[in-house]
């Protein structure tokens, strides 16, 4: 019995320890003008797409995707999103000096459903440092369409 319960605490404590020695000795990466390294990435998109699944409503979408709203939507990413999202000429400079880098949509786009992607604009703005400017998009939707 004691042998079992030494072994339990030694086995409690080993992955704690080597983390702190890690980190300790600076093994740990701490660069941000890099990218993530892909468990990180995986891990953290992981987390949020199982996020997202549990909190977002499932809406279903009032805007059809006719020539005019399209165009709309063009224009409102145009003025509030490319600027780190990139356009469809370039990627951006901006948006590569993020860590993680912001996924540039016109090589990349989203590929959530559409009820996702939107309670992930409205929603997680703040998560990602109030950058996604989701209170101006939701004030801008009866405007677009
Ligand atoms: C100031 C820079 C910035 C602006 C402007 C911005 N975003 Fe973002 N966006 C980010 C960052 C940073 C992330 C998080 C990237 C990550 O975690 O991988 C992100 C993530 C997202 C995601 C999630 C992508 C995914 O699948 O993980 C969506 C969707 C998104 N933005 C949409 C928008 C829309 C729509 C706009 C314009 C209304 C916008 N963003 C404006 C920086 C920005």
């Amino acid at each position: 019995m004691r042998r079992f319960v030494l072994g339990f605490v030694v086995g409690m404590l080993a992955l704690p320890v080597a983390a702190f020695i890690t980190a300790w000795q600076g093994y740990l990466p701490a660069l941000a003008n890099t990218d993530p390294p892909g468990w990180e990435r995986a891990f953290s998109q992981m987390a949020l797409n199982a996020y997202v699944v549990r909190h977002a409503p499932h809406l279903s979408n009032p805007m059809q995707p006719t020539d005019e709203n399209l165009l709309a939507g063009l224009n409102v990413f145009r003025d509030a999103c490319a600027g780190c999202h990139g356009d469809p000429n370039s990627r951006n400079d901006y948006g590569a000096s993020f860590y993680p880098h912001v996924p540039q949509f016109t090589f990349n786009p989203p590929r959530l459903p559409d009820w996702q992607t939107f309670w992930i604009v409205k929603n997680l703005g703040e998560v990602f440092g109030d950058v996604c400017l989701g209170r101006t998009v939701a004030s801008r939707q009866g405007s677009v369409g």
